[in-house]
């Protein structure tokens, strides 16, 4: 089996769990920050893999046809503003054909993202993909392009195609970076120990009964690596997800574990919401684009996820009562 992304905030969480499956893992790795993929892969803490040096943007074809049955293919660009478009499409939709094409694997796994469903009400099908959907930002279409361009590729190479489609995954990225709902309840933490804020309200814009769509890092490891050579998961998208909590719970918990009585979901009669204070602007800002998604009553289908899931043994978290104010207290501790 081949992965690639390994270093990434998804790819690291799924090594562990695909070695530990008594899968025989190679991970194509670049060199970087003066590390070489050996040096770079033990500093994460990765081990039981076989390093091989690659660049997918350009090299690809240095790698040897046919030598994977499965590829893991996690080297994507989730960023919903990428810096560089070009740069973004390049590698989510020209290097995943050119893998299709030059590996010609029994089957690739695709890491998307639920997001490439696009800005829309109502629920969200595993089986569907371009319906017409406007997207809230270009890392969207983006993504919704390369699972589009991997099936076509896929079906001209005979080459089976798996999408897991996550949502929020929390967690540190290679660089010690925190994902945007960690930052903000880290935040939230830190303000509420300042006396002036003991009394503030924070509100945050969204919906209360929308759904909110993660992915536990915990979780999400080992349920790639069960399903990533499934036989239930054969030419299958998956939403790989949490039964959401609704919006309202969700921040219902970040209040109750940061201790800040004043956090609550507001829905702003129109646009933005008015007069934010300067620490409802500081938390805004900290949601980063998952403030794009509040708001958004779209939820997602998760029938074929959960076929799957019970075919190798795994079960949804449970992000219920008890089981979400764990996940909070998991994003307050990182
Ligand atoms: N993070 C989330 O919360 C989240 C949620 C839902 C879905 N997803 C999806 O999961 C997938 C992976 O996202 P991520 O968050 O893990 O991304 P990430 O942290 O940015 O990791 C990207 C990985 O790809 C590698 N890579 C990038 N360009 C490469 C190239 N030219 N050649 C070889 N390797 C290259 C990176 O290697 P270097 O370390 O060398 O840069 C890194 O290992 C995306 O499709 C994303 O949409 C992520």
């Amino acid at each position: 089996m081949l992965l690639t992304g390994a270093t990434g905030r998804i790819g690291r969480r799924i090594a562990g769990p695909l070695v530990a499956a008594g899968h025989h893992v190679t991970a194509l790795v670049r060199s970087r920050g003066g590390l070489d993929p050996a040096a770079r892969m033990e500093r994460l803490g990765l081990a039981g893999l076989t390093v091989l040096e690659g660049e997918l943007t350009g090299r690809a074809r240095s790698l040897q046809p046919g030598a994977w049955e499965t590829l893991v293919h996690a080297a994507l660009d989730g960023h919903s503003y990428p810096r560089d478009a070009r740069a973004q499409r390049r590698l989510n939709v020209d290097a995943t054909v050119d893998l299709i094409e030059t590996l010609r694997p029994r089957r690739l796994v695709l890491l998307s993202t639920v997001r490439v469903a696009g800005a829309r009400r109502g629920r969200a099908l595993e089986s569907e993909l371009d319906v017409g959907q406007a997207f809230h930002n270009a890392g969207e279409e983006c993504m919704l392009e390369a699972e589009g361009a991997a099936r076509a590729a896929g079906k001209r190479c005979g080459v089976e195609i798996v999408v897991l489609r996550l949502g929020h995954v929390e967690g540190p990225d290679a660089e010690g970076g925190l994902d945007a709902l960690s930052t903000f309840v880290g935040l939230v933490a830190a303000e509420a120990w300042n006396p002036r804020h003991w009394k503030s309200q924070l509100r945050v814009p969204g919906l209360k009964p929308g759904p909110i769509a993660l992915s536990p890092a915990a979780w999400i490891g080992a349920a790639v690596a069960a399903v990533a050579t499934s036989t239930t998961a054969a030419g299958r998208c998956l939403h790989l997800l949490a039964p959401p909590p609704s919006q309202e719970a969700f921040f219902a918990a970040v209040a109750e574990r940061a201790e800040f009585p004043g956090l609550r979901v507001q829905t702003p009669r129109r646009g933005a919401l008015r007069n934010p204070t300067r620490l409802e602007a500081r938390a805004h800002a900290a949601l980063g684009t998952q403030l794009e998604y509040l708001g958004s009553d779209l939820d997602f289908d998760r029938t074929e996820a959960a076929a799957a899931l019970s075919e190798v043994g795994i079960e949804a978290p449970d992000l219920g009562g008890t089981g979400l104010r764990r996940y909070v207290g998991g994003l307050l501790h990182l």
